[in-house]
């Protein structure tokens, strides 16, 4: 195991919608998000590009690793997709910071962040030497249809950033795949061919049995963080920190009383920000480090799954 994070960023869009903010567009109420989801607020891109949010968080981790842009070779952009299909995120952010290396986008949906950290650590069996700079991003706003209520309230925008170079932190990593279309599902857009033009137009937004991203959600976090935990050679009790992917207040409770792991130890966002997907981890992690509450020495366990389905784990010694 290869790597250590010696930088944290994140940026999360000025406009901020609360639940009764949402009573605006559809029949809603504070009570029912709050007692199903744990959400009281998001962010949402109105001003913002994706670009913009994901070069502010990139350019926050870069300063709070005292690197260079110029030093990185590669960048790695967990996303569902910024702004446009092609030119990537990762590209664009590349051509934003004036960095010279390889960048590239990479979709793992919630568990992105760490596909992305599993991706660094084998370049850093490649060569120890690298700077990786792996930059989270969704906009969900963009990819929920904002008159279905059952969904629109889950999510939020935002980014988040590491920086990687040689070390040791990372201390085991485990992902998974379970391809699942009805689950959880963003259509793309069917194209215009003419010969296509009497088929049936998908909906090009975010389509979810709620019911079954729960029951796959509890279980893989149980099932991700005993692997891990295992494969680092510790135990929960070890463990100071757990930052769960930030989807359901109800999920990660859920997963804790199956663990027998104290909520308190579980790091959590997901009031003021929603569902962020690739960002969620990567925002926590940020906000942690900022507060001064990573020392150094300390086990923290990462734990996400998301469209896919995918799911990831792993356990960084800071
Ligand atoms: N406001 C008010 N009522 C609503 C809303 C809303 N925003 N949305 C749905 N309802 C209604 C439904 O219409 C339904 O009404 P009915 O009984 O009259 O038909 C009722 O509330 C109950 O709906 P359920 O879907 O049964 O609600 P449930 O308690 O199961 O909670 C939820 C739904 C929150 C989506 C739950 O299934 C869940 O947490 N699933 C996990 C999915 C998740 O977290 N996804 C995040 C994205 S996945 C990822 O990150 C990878």
């Amino acid at each position: 195991m290869s790597f250590s994070i010696i930088g944290t960023g994140s940026a999360l869009p000025k406009t901020i919608q609360t639940n009764d903010d949402l009573t605006e567009y559809f029949e809603t109420s504070n009570e029912w998000i709050v007692s199903r989801t744990g959400i009281e607020a998001r962010h949402i891109c109105i001003e913002e590009s994706i670009l913009d949010i994901a070069l502010e968080a990139s350019l926050n981790a870069l300063d709070n690793a005292h690197i260079n842009p110029k030093e990185l070779d590669l960048i790695i952009c967990p996303t569902l997709g910024g702004d446009t299909v092609t030119p990537s995120l990762a590209c664009l952010i590349q051509e934003k910071l004036e960095a010279t290396c390889p960048s590239f986008d990479l979709n793992a949906a919630c568990s992105g962040f760490i596909y992305g950290l599993d991706l660094a650590d084998a370049y850093f069996c490649r060569n120890r030497e690298m700077k990786i700079l792996v930059v989270a991003v969704d906009a969900m706003s963009k990819l929920v249809d904002w008159k279905d209520r059952s969904t629109a309230v889950l999510f939020g925008d935002g980014a988040g950033a590491a920086i990687l170079s040689n070390g040791d932190d990372l201390k085991a990593i485990r992902l998974t795949s379970v391809g699942n279309q009805h689950a959880l599902c963003i259509p793309w857009a069917k194209g215009n061919h003419p010969l296509l033009k009497d088929q049936e137009t998908p909906s090009p937004y975010l389509l979810m049995d709620g019911d079954e991203v729960y029951r796959f959600a509890v279980a893989a976090i149980c099932n991700d963080l005993k692997t891990v935990v295992k494969q680092a050679g510790i135990t929960f009790e070890d463990l100071d920190f757990i930052i769960p992917h930030q989807a359901n207040l109800r999920i990660i409770k859920s997963a804790a009383k199956r663990l027998k792991i104290p909520m308190e130890k579980f790091a959590l966002q997901i009031n003021s920000c929603g569902n962020t997907s690739a960002a969620s981890i990567p925002l926590v992690l940020d906000e942690m480090n900022r507060q001064g509450k990573l020392k150094p020495g300390m086990r923290i366990a990462l734990s996400a799954f998301g469209g896919g389905l995918t799911t990831g784990a792993c356990v960084l010694e800071w």
